[in-house]
């Protein structure tokens, strides 16, 4: 085998192994899938919520192409099912959901809805370019991040 053969075949070695290797460091916990999923989509939501609430405050500057593609994408994380992440057995492990989301379940769902609409209307109101309109959905919207989070989200995990 040819020096350069060889040294190819290590290097394609190496990748595999680095490649292989991530799971073990990402978000995905195989003992606690529904964990990683919830808090997956969570952060997915945060990711695309966060630039627009730094637009509004004027922490970045307002980019009204990507203001409006942030509130598709958020709004379009509003056809995944949510709800799926939060099945028995998943109170405990890593995690600041509150055991009380599993004694009111109707209630939170009620509180995830709220947010689909808000985030339906600041989806149609992107796209207009009116900023103050815009800032006033996504404070609704914020308002219903915030009404769930006072109820089920502890601030530090809690097991
Ligand atoms: C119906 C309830 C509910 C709504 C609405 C809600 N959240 Fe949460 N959020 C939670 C719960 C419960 C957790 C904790 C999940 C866990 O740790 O397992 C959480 C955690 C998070 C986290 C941390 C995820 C992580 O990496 O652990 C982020 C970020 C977040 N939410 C952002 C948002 C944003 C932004 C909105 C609004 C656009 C929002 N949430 C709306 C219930 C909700």
């Amino acid at each position: 085998m040819s020096r350069m053969l060889r040294n190819s075949l290590l290097t394609v070695t190496a990748a595999g192994a680095l490649a292989a290797a991530p799971l073990a460091v990402s978000h995905l916990d195989d003992e606690q899938m529904m964990q990683s999923y919830r808090q997956s989509y969570l952060a997915l939501l945060g990711l695309n919520f966060g630039p627009m609430v730094a637009m509004v405050k004027g922490e970045i500057p307002w980019d009204q192409e990507r203001l409006e593609a942030f509130a598709d994408d958020l709004d379009t994380l509003m056809d995944v099912d949510f709800l799926r992440g939060f099945p028995e057995g998943s109170q405990r492990g890593t995690t600041r959901a509150k055991p009380e989301i599993w004694d009111n379940k109707d209630d939170f769902a009620d509180k995830y809805a709220d947010l689909q609409k808000a985030v339906a209307s600041l989806d149609e109101v992107a796209a207009t370019g009116d900023r103050d309109a815009i800032a006033r959905e996504v404070a609704a919207t914020g308002d219903a991040c915030k009404a769930c989070h006072d109820e089920y989200k502890a601030k530090d995990y809690l097991y």
